[in-house]
């Protein structure tokens, strides 16, 4: 049985392709397969207490503390060692990343000398290629997400189809393969953010994750009763969120810094609130729905000054400059690898050694242990004490290849071109009759949110996609600031490294088009 739809969600239309060959798989089988597997986990059943005093001791002359415990007999590999990937991953793990020395596999950019011309990369990013609605994709909506470019796309084909395989155990090269691509890929991260340490580095699923994290173990050790935690009002819901939940249980207070008409923070209000009981300052980098870029080490600099710590939110800042973690000096940064041409899925906290080796582990389960018996359980060091579980090991390598891909054109290139194109799209967009710029900072970086006069900001939207231009219309998850400015939404395009001045000038004709005002002078 053959099916034109190879993603059809009717299992009577389910094959498994190989080699050419359509093998039939028969409904009822896997429906009985699936109960029976279903029904040998009976969560009903409860699970039984755990009575320390009975537990079963160590085994016969060996002791939790003897470190030849897992020494095994045989060929061996160094990674074959239980305790490997316990120790520090750069010193301890010789990197040997099949990418990084294969040319045929990481195209090379060749560099334009011209200025601010980096629309050439637009051949790496295959979905750029898309129709959509008959017409050629214009893909405006970078702060929502990033495609990726072919040769993260390779890298995760190559890891799949040759190194598969759980890391940090297991007998046998793959094993070796897989956790030696992990581990350089959290290097890669290290270099990237400027880290001191890769222990410093810990694969988390996203920034959300990461700063639920922070919130979850720092924050409940090291806040209490009346301290204070400090947000900006530019924060996306997810920098919100898990400080009041954490605030709601420790009877502890949320303020907010504010900001000015133009979406800047008022470093002044800023001052004013940071007290002795200010514990922690959690604060973006760049503001996604407004881009605004602010103050980062101005703010953390002060915020130290008083004994705080600083959480800054770096999901719409690493697509758009160089990060340098040690220059900002903050305690902790996150960011998602799919806002930085990487995969979903993969995420990264930053913390600085002496903060993340203070913190209580988060989740239990696998990897995070260092010995486990009934009566106790000895925890690794960062960072794979807060990496319970098997992780994502493919996507934390698509970062991996993320992050070479955007070395290979050089961060510095990539934030002077944006900003030029920030400006051709500014410029552009204020010739619209009726557009209203909502952010207006000086510093501002990616993104350029509008009204338009007698248009609901969905139907901007729902007009700009039948153009084939993808935007975010809608509240971007940051309603606070939205509502600052009286809004409830705005039209949201976002740029990255390839988009180019003739997709601001779809976005431009289309906009004309929409309010019948072509007499203005289409471009
Ligand atoms: N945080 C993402 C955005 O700004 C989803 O659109």
């Amino acid at each position: 049985m053959t099916t034109s739809d190879p993603f059809s969600s009717d299992p009577n239309d389910w094959n498994f392709r190989n080699a050419g060959v359509d093998i039939p798989i028969d409904p009822n089988l896997i429906a009985a397969l699936a109960k029976e597997f279903l029904g040998s986990y009976d969560r009903s059943a409860g699970t039984e207490e755990l009575v320390l005093s009975n537990a079963p001791s160590f085994p016969e002359g060996l002791s939790p503390e003897d470190p030849n415990r897992f020494v095994k007999s045989g060929p061996s590999f160094s990674f074959l060692e239980e305790t490997r990937a316990f120790v520090n991953p750069s010193s301890a793990i010789q990197i040997t990343d099949p990418f990084s020395f294969h040319p045929s596999l990481v195209p090379s950019v060749e560099l334009s000398s011209g200025n601010f011309d980096l629309s050439y990369v637009r051949n790496d990013f295959p979905i750029l290629q898309e129709k959509v609605n008959g017409r050629n994709l214009v893909w405006l909506d970078n702060a929502a997400t990033t495609h990726k470019p072919q040769s993260v796309i390779d890298r995760l084909s190559y890891f799949y189809k040759h190194e598969n395989s759980n890391i940090h155990r297991g007998a046998h090269t793959l094993a070796a393969r897989a956790t030696d691509a992990y581990e350089s890929a959290r290097e890669k991260v290290k270099q990237f953010l400027n880290s001191s340490s890769s222990e410093e580095i810990v694969l988390v699923r996203g920034a959300t994750e990461a700063i639920n994290l922070v919130a979850q173990t720092w924050g409940k050790k090291n806040i209490g009763k009346d301290d204070e935690i400090l947000i900006s009002w530019l924060e996306h819901h997810a920098n919100i969120v898990p400080w009041q939940i954490l605030c709601a249980e420790k009877g502890a207070k949320l303020k907010v810094i504010p900001v000015d008409e133009t979406g800047q923070i008022i470093l002044s209000e800023y001052q004013r609130l940071l007290t002795p009981r200010t514990k922690l300052v959690a604060f973006t980098q760049v503001s996604n729905a407004l881009g605004t870029v602010t103050p980062v080490e101005a703010m953390t600099n002060q915020a130290h000054s008083i004994g705080a710590k600083v959480l800054v939110d770096g999901a719409q800042a690493v697509s758009h400059m160089r990060v340098d973690v040690q220059a900002i000096d903050c305690d902790f940064y996150v960011f998602s690898g799919h806002k930085v041409f990487a995969p979903t899925g993969i995420g990264v906290l930053y913390g600085k050694k002496e903060v993340l080796d203070t913190m209580p582990p988060w989740q239990g389960g696998g990897n995070m242990i260092q010995d486990v018996t009934f009566e106790k359980t000895v925890y690794q060091a960062a960072p794979f004490r807060f990496e319970a579980g098997t992780g994502n090991i493919a996507d934390a390598v698509g970062l991996g290849a993320a992050i070479d891909y955007l070395n290979r054109i050089g961060m510095d290139r990539v934030a002077e071109y944006e900003h030029s194109l920030l400006e051709y799209g500014t410029t552009q967009l204020l010739r619209i009759p009726g557009l209203k710029l909502i952010g207006t900072a000086k510093d501002k970086a990616g993104v350029l949110s509008f009204v338009l006069d007698g248009f609901k900001t969905e139907d901007v939207g729902r007009y700009l996609a039948q153009e084939g231009i993808a935007v975010r219309s809608g509240h971007h998850c940051a309603q606070p600031i939205l509502r600052r400015f009286g809004l409830e939404s705005t039209v949201r395009p976002s740029l990255a490294i390839y988009n180019t001045c003739e997709d601001i000038d779809a976005l431009i004709n289309a906009l004309f088009d929409l309010i019948g005002g072509r007499t203005s002078g289409p471009l």
